[in-house]
Protein backbone atom coordinates (compact mmCIF):
# COMPACT_ATOMS: atom_id res chain seq x y z
CA UNK A 1 0.00 0.00 0.00
CA UNK A 2 1.09 3.43 -0.65
CA UNK A 3 0.16 6.40 1.79
CA UNK A 4 0.46 9.95 -0.45
CA UNK A 5 -2.52 11.26 0.75
CA UNK A 6 -3.02 11.35 4.78
CA UNK A 7 -0.48 12.33 7.10
CA UNK A 8 -1.35 9.30 9.16
CA UNK A 9 -3.20 6.68 8.23
CA UNK A 10 -4.29 4.02 10.48
CA UNK A 11 -6.21 0.41 10.48
CA UNK A 12 -7.25 -1.51 12.97
CA UNK A 13 -5.22 0.31 15.32
CA UNK A 14 -5.08 -2.11 18.94
CA UNK A 15 -3.30 -2.14 21.80
CA UNK A 16 -3.62 -4.78 24.38
CA UNK A 17 -1.93 -4.79 27.91
CA UNK A 18 -1.80 -7.69 29.93
CA UNK A 19 -2.71 -7.69 33.71
CA UNK A 20 -1.75 -10.41 35.47
CA UNK A 21 -3.65 -12.91 33.41
CA UNK A 22 -6.09 -10.83 31.83
CA UNK A 23 -5.46 -8.76 28.63
CA UNK A 24 -6.65 -5.18 28.34
CA UNK A 25 -7.73 -3.64 25.13
CA UNK A 26 -6.82 0.16 25.53
CA UNK A 27 -7.71 0.23 21.88
CA UNK A 28 -10.08 -2.48 20.08
CA UNK A 29 -9.30 -1.72 16.36
CA UNK A 30 -9.53 1.70 15.21
CA UNK A 31 -8.95 3.06 12.00
CA UNK A 32 -7.37 6.67 11.74
CA UNK A 33 -6.62 9.21 9.43
CA UNK A 34 -5.47 12.88 9.31
CA UNK A 35 -4.94 14.85 6.09
CA UNK A 36 -2.08 17.61 6.41
CA UNK A 37 -4.12 20.78 7.50
CA UNK A 38 -6.72 18.78 9.66
CA UNK A 39 -7.75 19.46 12.51
CA UNK A 40 -9.37 16.10 14.38
CA UNK A 41 -10.37 15.83 18.67
CA UNK A 42 -10.29 12.99 20.19
CA UNK A 43 -13.11 12.55 22.76
CA UNK A 44 -14.32 10.01 25.23
CA UNK A 45 -14.01 9.90 29.26
CA UNK A 46 -11.33 8.96 31.22
CA UNK A 47 -9.73 5.83 30.22
CA UNK A 48 -11.70 5.07 26.99
CA UNK A 49 -7.97 5.03 25.38
CA UNK A 50 -7.17 8.75 24.11
CA UNK A 51 -3.32 8.55 25.54
CA UNK A 52 -2.68 5.30 23.81
CA UNK A 53 -4.08 6.73 20.70
CA UNK A 54 -1.87 9.28 20.57
CA UNK A 55 0.78 7.54 21.57
CA UNK A 56 0.57 4.78 18.89
CA UNK A 57 -0.05 7.29 16.00
CA UNK A 58 2.79 8.68 17.62
CA UNK A 59 5.13 6.27 17.65
CA UNK A 60 5.87 6.71 20.95
CA UNK A 61 4.28 2.92 21.62
CA UNK A 62 4.21 -0.20 19.68
CA UNK A 63 1.07 -1.47 18.56
CA UNK A 64 -0.07 -5.10 19.37
CA UNK A 65 -2.50 -5.19 16.07
CA UNK A 66 -2.91 -3.14 13.01
CA UNK A 67 -1.41 -1.01 10.22
CA UNK A 68 0.13 2.00 10.55
CA UNK A 69 1.51 4.88 7.84
CA UNK A 70 3.12 7.99 8.95
CA UNK A 71 3.35 10.30 5.69
CA UNK A 72 4.80 7.08 3.07
CA UNK A 73 6.58 4.97 6.15
CA UNK A 74 4.99 1.77 7.62
CA UNK A 75 6.03 1.99 10.88
CA UNK A 76 3.42 -0.60 11.87
CA UNK A 77 6.55 -3.28 12.37
CA UNK A 78 9.27 -1.07 12.80
CA UNK A 79 12.37 -1.09 15.58
CA UNK A 80 12.73 1.30 18.26
CA UNK A 81 15.67 2.40 16.85
CA UNK A 82 14.04 3.69 13.60
CA UNK A 83 10.74 4.67 15.09
CA UNK A 84 12.92 7.24 16.77
CA UNK A 85 14.10 8.96 13.74
CA UNK A 86 10.54 8.33 11.93
CA UNK A 87 9.67 10.10 15.48
CA UNK A 88 11.74 13.31 15.41
CA UNK A 89 11.29 14.17 11.18
CA UNK A 90 7.56 13.68 11.85
CA UNK A 91 6.32 14.51 15.90
CA UNK A 92 6.01 17.35 17.64
CA UNK A 93 4.15 16.59 20.99
CA UNK A 94 2.83 18.97 23.50
CA UNK A 95 1.20 17.78 27.05
CA UNK A 96 -0.90 18.90 29.52
CA UNK A 97 1.53 19.33 31.98
CA UNK A 98 3.84 21.50 29.56
CA UNK A 99 7.08 19.99 30.88
CA UNK A 100 9.49 23.06 31.20
CA UNK A 101 12.67 23.11 33.26
CA UNK A 102 12.22 25.46 35.63
CA UNK A 103 15.82 26.89 35.63
CA UNK A 104 16.12 27.43 31.96
CA UNK A 105 14.53 30.15 29.97
CA UNK A 106 11.55 30.63 27.50
CA UNK A 107 13.95 30.26 24.29
CA UNK A 108 16.02 27.45 25.97
CA UNK A 109 13.71 25.12 26.96
CA UNK A 110 12.34 25.44 22.74
CA UNK A 111 15.67 25.17 21.87
CA UNK A 112 16.13 21.69 23.51
CA UNK A 113 14.77 19.27 20.81
CA UNK A 114 17.87 20.99 18.58
CA UNK A 115 20.26 19.73 21.25
CA UNK A 116 19.16 16.20 21.18
CA UNK A 117 19.22 16.52 17.48
CA UNK A 118 22.58 18.09 17.45
CA UNK A 119 21.29 20.54 15.33
CA UNK A 120 22.15 23.81 17.05
CA UNK A 121 23.28 25.44 13.52
CA UNK A 122 19.12 25.50 13.48
CA UNK A 123 18.87 27.58 16.66
CA UNK A 124 17.88 30.88 14.42
CA UNK A 125 14.66 29.44 13.74
CA UNK A 126 13.89 28.77 17.16
CA UNK A 127 13.31 33.13 17.43
CA UNK A 128 11.17 32.71 14.40
CA UNK A 129 9.10 30.47 16.29
CA UNK A 130 8.37 32.34 19.24
CA UNK A 131 7.29 35.27 16.73
CA UNK A 132 5.04 32.71 14.72
CA UNK A 133 3.30 31.16 19.00
CA UNK A 134 3.12 34.61 20.12
CA UNK A 135 5.86 34.75 22.65
CA UNK A 136 8.46 37.20 20.92
CA UNK A 137 9.10 39.62 23.60
CA UNK A 138 9.18 36.49 26.45
CA UNK A 139 12.12 34.79 25.04
CA UNK A 140 14.97 35.35 28.10
CA UNK A 141 11.99 34.76 30.66
CA UNK A 142 11.65 31.70 33.13
CA UNK A 143 8.94 29.84 33.51
CA UNK A 144 7.84 30.82 36.43
CA UNK A 145 7.52 34.09 35.06
CA UNK A 146 4.70 33.51 32.83
CA UNK A 147 1.34 31.81 33.07
CA UNK A 148 -0.18 28.61 31.67
CA UNK A 149 -0.95 29.84 28.51
CA UNK A 150 2.20 31.39 27.85
CA UNK A 151 4.14 28.07 29.70
CA UNK A 152 1.91 25.97 26.91
CA UNK A 153 3.12 28.52 24.11
CA UNK A 154 6.49 27.50 25.07
CA UNK A 155 5.89 23.81 24.86
CA UNK A 156 4.48 24.50 21.28
CA UNK A 157 7.09 26.09 20.05
CA UNK A 158 9.83 23.54 21.82
CA UNK A 159 7.39 20.94 19.77
CA UNK A 160 7.78 23.18 16.28
CA UNK A 161 11.52 23.62 16.30
CA UNK A 162 12.45 20.14 14.71
CA UNK A 163 9.59 21.24 11.97
CA UNK A 164 7.23 18.47 12.00
CA UNK A 165 4.26 17.84 9.81
CA UNK A 166 1.91 16.47 12.68
CA UNK A 167 1.31 18.04 16.35
CA UNK A 168 -0.16 15.77 19.28
CA UNK A 169 -1.86 17.60 21.86
CA UNK A 170 -2.99 15.56 25.25
CA UNK A 171 -5.27 17.52 26.93
CA UNK A 172 -3.33 20.67 26.22
CA UNK A 173 -5.65 23.11 27.52
CA UNK A 174 -6.76 20.58 30.48
CA UNK A 175 -5.04 23.08 32.99
CA UNK A 176 -5.59 26.52 31.75
CA UNK A 177 -8.26 29.17 31.77
CA UNK A 178 -10.89 29.96 29.11
CA UNK A 179 -8.69 33.04 28.02
CA UNK A 180 -5.54 31.17 27.21
CA UNK A 181 -7.49 28.22 25.77
CA UNK A 182 -8.91 30.38 23.01
CA UNK A 183 -5.14 31.53 22.18
CA UNK A 184 -3.74 28.04 22.58
CA UNK A 185 -6.84 26.51 20.01
CA UNK A 186 -5.95 30.12 17.49
CA UNK A 187 -2.66 28.86 17.54
CA UNK A 188 -3.40 25.26 16.57
CA UNK A 189 -5.65 26.74 13.86
CA UNK A 190 -2.87 28.80 12.44
CA UNK A 191 -0.44 25.41 12.80
CA UNK A 192 -3.36 24.21 10.30
CA UNK A 193 -3.28 26.48 8.03
CA UNK A 194 0.66 26.04 7.28
CA UNK A 195 -0.41 22.48 6.77
CA UNK A 196 0.51 20.39 9.63
CA UNK A 197 -1.96 18.13 10.59
CA UNK A 198 -2.94 18.46 14.39
CA UNK A 199 -4.69 15.69 16.61
CA UNK A 200 -6.10 16.66 20.12
CA UNK A 201 -7.12 14.67 22.70
CA UNK A 202 -9.33 16.55 25.34
CA UNK A 203 -12.17 16.01 27.94
CA UNK A 204 -13.29 19.70 26.77
CA UNK A 205 -16.33 19.27 24.81
CA UNK A 206 -16.41 23.25 23.57
CA UNK A 207 -12.99 22.81 22.59
CA UNK A 208 -13.02 19.95 20.59
CA UNK A 209 -16.29 20.92 18.53
CA UNK A 210 -14.47 23.22 16.84
CA UNK A 211 -11.79 20.66 15.41
CA UNK A 212 -12.89 19.55 11.55
CA UNK A 213 -13.29 16.76 12.96
CA UNK A 214 -14.44 14.84 16.30
CA UNK A 215 -13.78 11.36 17.26
CA UNK A 216 -15.51 9.60 20.16
CA UNK A 217 -13.72 6.28 21.69
CA UNK A 218 -15.24 4.33 24.50
CA UNK A 219 -13.67 1.58 25.40
CA UNK A 220 -10.67 1.71 23.01
CA UNK A 221 -13.28 2.30 20.33
CA UNK A 222 -14.42 4.61 17.83
CA UNK A 223 -18.68 5.13 18.67
CA UNK A 224 -19.47 8.06 16.47
N1 LIG B 1 0.98 1.29 30.37
C1 LIG B 1 -0.21 0.76 30.67
N2 LIG B 1 -0.30 -0.44 31.28
C2 LIG B 1 -1.51 -0.99 31.57
N3 LIG B 1 -2.69 -0.42 31.25
C3 LIG B 1 -2.66 0.77 30.63
C4 LIG B 1 -1.43 1.43 30.31
N4 LIG B 1 -1.72 2.62 29.69
C5 LIG B 1 -3.05 2.69 29.64
N5 LIG B 1 -3.63 1.59 30.20
C6 LIG B 1 -5.07 1.32 30.30
O1 LIG B 1 -5.63 1.50 29.01
C7 LIG B 1 -6.90 2.14 29.09
C8 LIG B 1 -6.85 3.44 28.26
O2 LIG B 1 -6.04 4.38 28.92
P1 LIG B 1 -5.69 5.81 28.33
O3 LIG B 1 -5.31 5.65 26.91
O4 LIG B 1 -4.71 6.44 29.24
O5 LIG B 1 -7.10 6.56 28.41
P2 LIG B 1 -7.46 8.13 28.39
O6 LIG B 1 -6.26 8.87 27.90
O7 LIG B 1 -8.63 8.23 27.49
O8 LIG B 1 -7.82 8.50 29.79
C9 LIG B 1 -7.18 2.35 30.56
O9 LIG B 1 -7.96 1.29 31.03
C10 LIG B 1 -5.80 2.33 31.18
O10 LIG B 1 -5.85 1.92 32.52
MG1 LIG C 1 -5.22 10.46 28.73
Amino acid sequence: MENNKHAIYGEGLTRIFQRGSEKLYALRGVDFQISPGEIVSIVGRSGCGKTTLLNMVGCLDTLSEGTLYIGNTEVSRLKEKDLIKVRRENIGFVFQLFYLIPTLTAYENALLPLLFARRLDKKEKVKEIFQKVGLGERLNMLPSELDGGDMQRIAIARALVNEPKIILADEPTGRLESKSKEKIFGLFKKLAEDGLAIIIATHDLGLASRADRMIRLKDGMVVN
